[in-house]
């Protein structure tokens, strides 16, 4: 079982990732693409883009591309995008600066910088970065919605950017209770929403909640709108031990939504709290939302097997299951075989050691003179599968 996954990996591993390497290497700046890494450097992390041969090439539904061009325009053909369906969209996600006031030799700020493009970067400023990233992505691909970072009143966090609400919740932030403080987080906002909700009915306001270390590339308001009756939306993958994904949960901004939602993360909570604690400290949330999910009597895994949405009754919740390959799509890691990157991808997660990759993907998004999303999808499919070091 892999212990850091997702951004959990960035939260929790990086100290350890960054911490050995730069007790022997040299930093390598970015200015020579091909200079070769130092020989200590961790053989397979790498401080820059590495482009192999993008997947999925002569497949009809898949995109194609010629280098970093993409042949297929998939995204933002700055027609009209989805209509405004009236509803608006929050996303929202748990984010906390640790203490970094405890250091090491090694822990010094210019012996662990590392660079992308032409800036430097310290550990504090890459999850930053990371965070800023996310935004930025948001306010391209979904400008009318807004972003809630949830965090712990102690950490110093301020943002200043608009559409953007910092919201402390009190909790036990540390590293090894982020998971499980994560859902407990995800509660109580629910339950502030939902006092407010019962207040005032006009709108509807749906959240999202995620990983922050996605780049949503197309309007994804329209799951609401294309599965009116869903209450939670989570999302799934071919997987026999992890089938779910913790890092993407959408939920409807009705009365009958919030709360369903919020009677699914209590039990997916105490299940978390009674059974996993021991298991692993950072999978601990998805193991038990898949218990949840499984044990439930209606319940068929086989529909795990294709990546078609599907609805299906969960603790009194409709729960829509959406393919990962569309709205959580990461390419896998290592070897294993895969079938490139669906026409129609609405958001790809930067998992495990792909950081790097988010923040050069925005820089080329951004420093592209006819910004075009389906470029950098191909640069994101050619790279995907690398390990790097940021
Ligand atoms: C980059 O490195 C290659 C191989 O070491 C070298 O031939 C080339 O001149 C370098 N380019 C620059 C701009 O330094
Ligand atoms: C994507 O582009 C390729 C190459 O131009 C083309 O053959 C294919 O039909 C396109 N796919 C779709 C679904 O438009
Ligand atoms: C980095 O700096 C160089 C030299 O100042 C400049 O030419 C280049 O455009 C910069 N690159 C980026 C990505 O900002
Ligand atoms: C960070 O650590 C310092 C020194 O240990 C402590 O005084 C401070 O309260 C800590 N801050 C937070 C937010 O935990
Ligand atoms: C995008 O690039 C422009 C021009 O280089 C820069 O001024 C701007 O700050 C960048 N935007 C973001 C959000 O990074």
């Amino acid at each position: 079982m892999r212990i850091c996954n997702g951004w959990r990996r960035f939260l929790f591993c990086v100290p350890l990732i960054f911490f050995l390497p730069y007790l022997f290497s040299v930093i390598v700046l970015h200015q020579n693409l091909s200079v070769e890494e130092p020989q200590k450097y961790p053989k397979n992390k790498f401080d820059h883009l590495v482009l192999g041969p993008a997947a999925g090439q002569g497949l009809r539904d898949r995109l194609q591309c010629q280098g970093l061009k993409a042949l297929n325009k998939t995204h933002f053909s700055k027609l009209p995008r989805t209509p405004d369906l009236g509803d608006s969209i929050s996303f929202v996600t748990v984010f906390t600066i640790y203490n970094t006031s405890v250091s090491t030799p090694a822990d010094d700020r210019s012996s662990k910088l590392v660079a992308v493009g032409n800036t430097s970067y310290s550990k504090m400023e890459r999850s930053m970065a990371i965070l800023n990233v996310f935004i930025n992505f948001i306010e391209v691909s979904m400008p009318q919605s807004n972003i809630v970072i949830l965090t712990d009143p102690a950490s110093d966090l301020s943002i200043h950017r608009n559409n953007v609400n910092v919201f402390p919740i009190p909790g036990e932030y540390s590293r090894d209770k982020l998971m499980l403080q994560r859902i407990k987080s995800y509660i109580a906002f629910l339950e502030i929403r939902l006092e407010e909700q019962s207040r005032r009915q006009e709108v509807n306001h749906h959240y999202i909640f995620t990983d922050s270390d996605i780049a949503v590339v197309d309007d994804l308001g329209q799951i609401f709108h294309n599965y009116p009756k869903f209450h939670l939306a989570v999302t799934f993958r071919n997987n026999k031990d992890q089938p779910l994904n913790s890092g993407f949960i959408a939920v409807r901004g009705t009365l009958d939504g919030i709360l369903r939602a919020k009677v699914f993360l209590q039990e997916v909570l105490e299940i978390y709290s009674s059974k996993y604690m021991k298991a692993s400290r950072m999978l601990g949330d998805q193991l038990a939302l898949a218990w949840v999910v499984k044990s439930h009597p209606s319940f068929d895994a086989n529909r795990f097997t294709r990546p078609k949405a599907f609805m299906n009754d969960i603790q009194g919740a409709s729960v829509l299951f959406l393919p990962c390959a569309i709205y959580n799509w990461t390419p896998p890691e290592g070897a294993g075989q895969f079938h490139g990157m669906p026409l129609d991808v609405k958001v790809v997660h930067f998992k495990g050691s792909r950081k790097r990759l988010m923040l050069e993907s925005w820089n080329f998004y951004n420093s592209s003179t006819s910004p075009g999303i389906s470029d950098m999808l191909c640069l994101i499919l050619m790279s995907g599968r690398t390990k790097y070091d940021f």
